[in-house]
């Protein structure tokens, strides 16, 4: 959802810096336990605590077993010593998850705020090496009544139960207004990627019409993290039935597609959450470009400028009807090779990204109806293919409206430019969106999408996507330096 002028000047002014400690570790080998967890915090939060507040905040932990708890401690101090400062408690509430306890992430590879290491343990596997061998060979107990199932996702009924459960229980807003409505067209293309396990599809059934529950998927994606290339795991779409929900049941589920992951001696994994857990690699925002202001006002995606009559708004955001680069069409088949060349270049650029073989740039960039739009740039004279832009359909339920029930979102996917700018590019990919009767046009602040989303008039959302890596430990980056899209 667009955020509102406050939340705006928070999401910019959030200087995250989950991992700084990683960073500091890197660079000097301070380590943790030596640090002040007053002044971490002064500076983490941004405020300014006087001398003697500052030994009266040290005294009162002193006594505190760890720096974990020093600085969770301090935070609830602080909280309390800052009710009314939404700019403050705003922070403390994006630090406190990840100093608070974890039953289930705080046993798992995943580095935490507050370890303590050097640097010889960066770019690494956190947990020790294992072989398949070690690997537990039966799955993980569910509780009775319940039984786990593998997901035939080409099967269409089988597609339509993964369907129902998703777009009754997945993801919403904060405020409940919206939840996504993957389409069984989508789901289909992003799971049944080549090379994909059909068991690292699977969910939970249980009661007495043998119901699915909850549901979880793996795809195999070669991803390169900091110049290393790494078979992992991509993990999307765990979901639990809204009814089964606070039972650990999700644990269960990430417990059991690591243990099926790791049967085919892969053991790394990424994947994305709005949730804070121990601990992203990087906090990415959503950006928004209405293509339908007066629908998104409607549904209260969007707010009106104060002092904005509704005709102004339309018109400020008003697009050309008509794409302006020279040559632009769908992707074909026959752009297959040099799209995945072209991809692939880009991509190096970036601290994490994929890389993309010929069939994968088939399946994911060649256009489907409903799921995927890639649109490239030919040179009319040579034929040359030399840019391209993507992006993806995904539709939200629009929960609390009488008569709109559905947001049409387009989302920006993967964009090269070489001879056009990014700024036309991604114009041209808002104009076919629009012609498309896409409602808004969403981007995270990934890749180089920054520096596009103010010109193109987006507006910052309230909206966050953590990334994240299992069982390898980097530094802190910023969202620019990722180089992938998560659908
Ligand atoms: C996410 C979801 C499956 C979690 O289920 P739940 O019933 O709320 O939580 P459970 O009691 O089963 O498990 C809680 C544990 O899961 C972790 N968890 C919650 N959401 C998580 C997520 N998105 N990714 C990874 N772990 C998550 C919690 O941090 C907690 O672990 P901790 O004690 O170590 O902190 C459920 O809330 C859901 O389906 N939500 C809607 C869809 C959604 O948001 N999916 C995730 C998309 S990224």
């Amino acid at each position: 959802m667009e955020s509102s002028k406050k939340q705006q000047e928070d999401t910019q002014q959030f200087t995250s810096n989950l991992i700084t400690q990683i960073q500091e570790e890197s660079k000097g080998g301070d380590n943790l336990e030596q640090t002040d967890p007053v002044s971490f915090l002064e500076r983490e939060l941004q405020i300014k605590i006087d001398a003697d507040s500052k030994e009266e905040l040290r005294l009162s932990v002193a006594n505190e077993n760890s720096y974990k708890e020093k600085v969770k401690k301090l935070l609830e101090t602080l909280r309390e010593k800052h009710t009314g400062n939404y700019k403050v408690l705003k922070k403390i509430d994006n630090l406190y998850p990840l100093y608070d306890a974890h039953d289930f992430w705080d046993s798992q590879p995943v580095p935490k705020a507050y370890d303590v290491f050097d640097n010889s343990l960066i770019d690494k596997p956190i947990d020790k090496i294992k072989t398949v061998a070690e690997v537990r060979q039966d799955p993980y107990p569910l509780p009775a009544g319940f039984v786990w199932a593998d997901i035939d996702i080409s099967n269409r009924e089988q597609a339509q139960e993964v369907y129902e459960l998703l777009t009754q229980n997945y993801v919403e807003d904060d405020d409940n207004m919206f939840r996504f409505d993957y389409s069984i067209d989508f789901l289909q293309w992003a799971l049944t990627v080549p090379g994909f396990h059909k068991e690292w599809l699977f969910g939970v059934r249980g009661g007495k019409k043998n119901r699915l529950f909850g549901f979880i998927s793996g795809i195999p994606v070669d991803c390169v993290v900091r110049g290393n290339k790494i078979k992992m795991a991509e993990i999307n779409f765990l979901c639990v039935h809204k009814s089964l929900r606070t039972k650990r049941l999700a644990t269960v589920l990430i417990k059991e597609v690591t243990r099926r992951v790791n049967l085919h001696d892969i053991w790394q994994a990424v994947y994305t959450a709005g949730v804070l857990i121990p601990l992203p690699i990087a906090k990415t925002t959503y950006w928004h470009r209405s293509l339908n202001p007066k629908k998104l006002v409607e549904v209260g995606f969007s707010s009106l400028p104060s002092g904005t009559p509704m005709a102004r708004y339309v018109k400020i955001l008003k697009l050309p009807t008509e794409t302006s680069i020279p040559g632009l069409r769908e992707m074909t088949k026959k752009d297959i090779s040099v799209v995945c060349e072209l991809l692939n270049t880009y991509l190096t650029r970036f601290e994490v990204h994929l890389e993309f073989s010929n069939s994968e740039v088939e399946h994911f960039l060649i256009p489907r109806p409903g799921v995927i739009d890639t649109y490239v740039v030919e040179n009319p004279e040579t034929k040359q293919v030399t840019d391209f832009f993507s992006f993806y359909h995904l539709p939200s339920s629009i929960l609390k409206h009488e008569t709109h029930k559905i947001l049409n979102v387009a989302y920006a996917y993967y964009n090269v430019c070489n001879t056009v700018s990014f700024e036309e590019l991604m114009r041209n990919a808002l104009i076919i969106a629009k012609q498309k009767n896409f409602d808004v046009f969403n981007a995270l602040d990934i890749m180089e999408n920054e520096k596009i989303l103010k010109e193109l008039k987006f507006g910052v959302g309230d909206g966050n996507l953590h990334y994240y890596l299992y069982n390898w430990r980097i530094p802190e980056l910023k969202s620019p330096q990722l180089g992938i899209v998560l659908v």
